[in-house]
This record gives structure tokens, C-alpha cells and sequence, in this order.
């Protein structure tokens, strides 16, 4: 057994495993990696009380060694976790007693819960791999607020393209910004399994970090309101030539046969994807004044909601070096590269997804002549 402390609570853990895993191996184990993930669903969850002031239940439907499970009840839900594993049941309730925290742990399908306990107001996914098969269960039965991760971010960036297609129901291309593609085919995903209840689901919040993308999702049962939701899905059509890329809401596809740009064939067709915000601006700043010192990654979770605030909504981003080694001339310092598109009157962002990424109003033909070239 270890100790960890995360937060303000500590946990004993029998194994302690870094990086993307995937469930292998013996013991119930702790990924340390993922504690950023940790830190912002309870700033998420703090936030969250004052938005809604009734929530008060939070499910953690895998709960492993209860680590969440224990930092909610620390932040005052009245939490329940449940496991399939009974080690990690076990675990899980001593680690809520270690701290002096009420809670409940059971060993439970984590659907079979939701059918038969619900409703909960916080719904928390965070399965190994994808969260498609706790998707039904959780739209159907959580009041407020659902929060999901997914690690299998090779199926929803099109890097593993079947299984892409096959989990989640749309077509994912792996192009040039491939953490945003795999974020967008999720939610988009998500929004459309909810609206089947007839609920709405709209982001809250949503991260691509290392190997998995989050997303909260606040709920609003109303079919009208799940209709007006599926208003936010649509299309991108891409030229893998020029990378200009158009977005086209609505169910239907409508890819041009060649690239308006261009005028090459190479155009490729991803959807249906989340084309509307990933994130209500104003919650982000109340998620970010909910983080505290004790947060282990307190200066890293700031600066990643600073920065998925302010990015624009444009539902795509670019990599100024991938652009500039296509238009053959050498990258610039990113502030001039922005200040540049501004100066040309186009809005232009830095955005969460890397260093060197960007967002824009303006089109690949236009951030061409903006920076550079006549
Ligand atoms: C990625 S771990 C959860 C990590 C944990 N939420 C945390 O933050 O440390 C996934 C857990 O889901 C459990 N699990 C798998 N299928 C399940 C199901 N149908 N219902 C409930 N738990 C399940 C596994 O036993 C495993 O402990
Ligand atoms: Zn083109």
C-alpha cells in the first residue's frame, strides 16, 4: 500500500501507475496522471453549487480506489462510488473513512445503479477507454450535471478510424488537429445519445490533456431544447492540400467536389461534430477561482482554464508551423503571428490544445496574406 495525498485529502492506493493506462495488471491502482483531471472536476464541482445551489448528489460511477470519490465528499456531495472490482470497493470505503468522510461505495454495475438508485445530480464517467456504454444509463438518469472522460483518443481522432466510426457513431478524420476533432466527435456523441431521452446537453466545460479528453455536460430535460441542441452538429469539410476547412451545421453532409481554394480533390468529410462552444466562458472563470493552493496541480489547472476561457469558439484550430512549412516560409513568434491576423481585422486566439496551435476567424487564404505573404 502507498499513501497519496491529493488535495486535501489522502488516500492509501495499492499501486501507484503512471501514464495511459488501460486497466492491465494486478491491484486497484491510482493513476497520478490523472490528477489534474481530479483537481478540476472538484474546482468543477465547487463552482457548480453556486450555479445551482440543489445539486447535492454525486455518483462516482468508477471509482477504483475511491481517490474522487473521497475528494467530492470532501468538497460536501453526498457521494456514492461504485466498482465492479470488490478489491477496489474495499479500497475505496477505507479510504473514505481514512478521511472522516461519509459516502457510500458499492460493488455495482455502474448502470445498474443508475437504473435502479437514480436519479443523481452529478454523474461522473471515467471508465477505461471509452464512456459510450455508460451513456444511455447516465443521460437517462442524472439531474444536473454529467462529466466524462474518454481515453481512447485514437478511435476519436480518426487514428483508428473503424473504431472510431463504430463507438461513437460518426466519422472522425485524423487531420491536423486531432485533439480538437477527437473532443468534438465525443460531445457530439454525447449531445446525441442525451437528446434521445429528450434531453439537451450543452458543455459546461471541455479539456483535450495528454491522453484522454473531459467534458461536463449540464443537463435540461425538454425536448425542444434537446432539438435545439442537435442545432450545434454539423460537418467539417477539409483539403488536405490547402488545410482549408469549411464547417456545415445540420444532420446532412454536403462535401464539395473540390476544394474552393484550391481547387484540388483531396477533401475529406468529419462528422457529425460539436460545431458550438466547448465551454460556457463565465462558468470557466467560477471553475478557476474554485481552484486552491492545496491542489497539486493548482498553477497548471489555472493556466489551462485561463487559456480554455479566453480561446475562440471556432470549432477548429491550426498549427502555425504546419501552415508555415506549407506556404514555405519560417514560423514566427506566435504573439507577432496573432498580432498580425488582428492587425488584418480577424479574431485570432491561442488556444489549450499546444504552443504553437491557434484559432482564427479568419480563412487559410486570409492568414496566409495576413502574416506574410501578398
Ligand atoms: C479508470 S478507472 C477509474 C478511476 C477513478 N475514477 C479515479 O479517478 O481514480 C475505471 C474503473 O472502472 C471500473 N469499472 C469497469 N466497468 C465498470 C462498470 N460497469 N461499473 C462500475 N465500474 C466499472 C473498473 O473496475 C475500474 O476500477
Ligand atoms: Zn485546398
Amino acid at each position: 500500500m502507498e499513501q497519496v495525498t491529493e488535495g486535501d485529502v489522502t488516500v492509501a492506493v495499492d499501486e501507484v501507475r503512471d501514464g495511459a493506462a488501460d486497466g492491465a495488471g494486478s491491484g486497484v491502482f491510482y493513476n497520478p496522471t490523472q490528477e489534474l483531471n481530479r483537481d478540476v472536476t472538484v474546482a468543477v464541482l465547487r463552482a457548480y453549487r453556486e450555479r445551482e445551489p440543489r445539486a447535492a448528489s454525486y455518483l462516482d460511477a468508477m471509482t477504483a480506489s475511491g481517490v474522487r470519490a473521497t475528494r467530492a465528499a470532501a468538497a460536501g456531495y453526498d457521494t456514492t462510488g461504485a466498482d465492479l472490482d470488490s478489491a477496489a470497493v474495499s479500497l475505496a470505503r477505507a479510504n473514505l473513512a481514512r478521511n472522516g468522510l461519509d459516502g457510500t461505495i458499492v460493488e455495482r454495475d455502474a448502470r445498474a445503479l443508475l437504473y435502479e438508485e437514480g436519479p443523481f445530480d452529478v454523474v461522473d464517467l471515467d471508465p477505461f477507454g471509452s464512456p459510450v456504454p455508460f451513456a444511455d444509463a447516465a443521460f437517462s438518469r442524472a439531474r444536473n450535471l454529467v462529466c466524462v472522460t474518454a481515453t481512447d483518443t485514437a478511435p476519436l481522432c480518426g487514428a483508428h478510424f473503424a473504431a472510431g466510426v463504430r463507438r461513437y457513431d460518426a466519422v472522425p478524420r485524423n487531420l491536423d488537429d486531432h485533439p480538437e476533432m477527437g473532443l468534438r466527435i465525443l460531445v457530439s456523441a454525447l449531445v446525441r445519445t442525451a437528446a434521445r431521452h429528450d434531453v439537451a446537453a450543452t458543455p459546461l466545460l471541455s479539456h483535450a490533456s495528454r491522453h484522454y479528453v473531459r467534458t461536463y455536460l449540464e443537463l435540461n430535460r425538454s425536448a425542444s431544447r434537446a432539438d435545439d441542441s442537435r442545432d450545434e452538429l454539423g460537418h467539417r469539410h477539409q483539403c488536405q492540400d490547402c488545410l482549408t476547412r469549411r464547417h456545415e451545421r445540420g444532420p446532412h453532409a454536403c462535401p464539395p467536389e473540390t476544394c474552393p481554394a484550391c481547387g484540388s480533390a483531396r477533401v475529406v468529410t468529419a462528422g457529425p461534430l460539436w460545431l458550438g462552444p466547448v465551454r460556457d466562458r463565465a462558468f470557466t472563470a467560477q471553475v478557476r477561482d474554485a481552484v486552491d493552493t492545496e491542489m497539486g496541480t493548482a498553477d497548471e489547472t489555472r493556466e489551462l482554464l485561463a487559456m480554455v476561457e479566453t480561446e475562440l469558439d471556432a470549432p477548429t484550430h491550426y498549427d502555425q508551423h504546419r501552415l508555415c512549412k506549407l506556404w514555405g516560409r519560417p514560423a514566427s513568434a506566435m504573439d507577432d503571428f496573432l498580432a498580425a491576423l488582428r492587425a488584418a481585422g480577424h479574431e485570432a486566439s491561442r488556444t489549450h490544445y499546444g504552443g504553437t496551435q491557434f484559432k482564427t476567424t479568419a480563412t487559410v487564404a486570409e492568414a496566409r496574406r495576413a502574416t506574410g505573404d501578398s
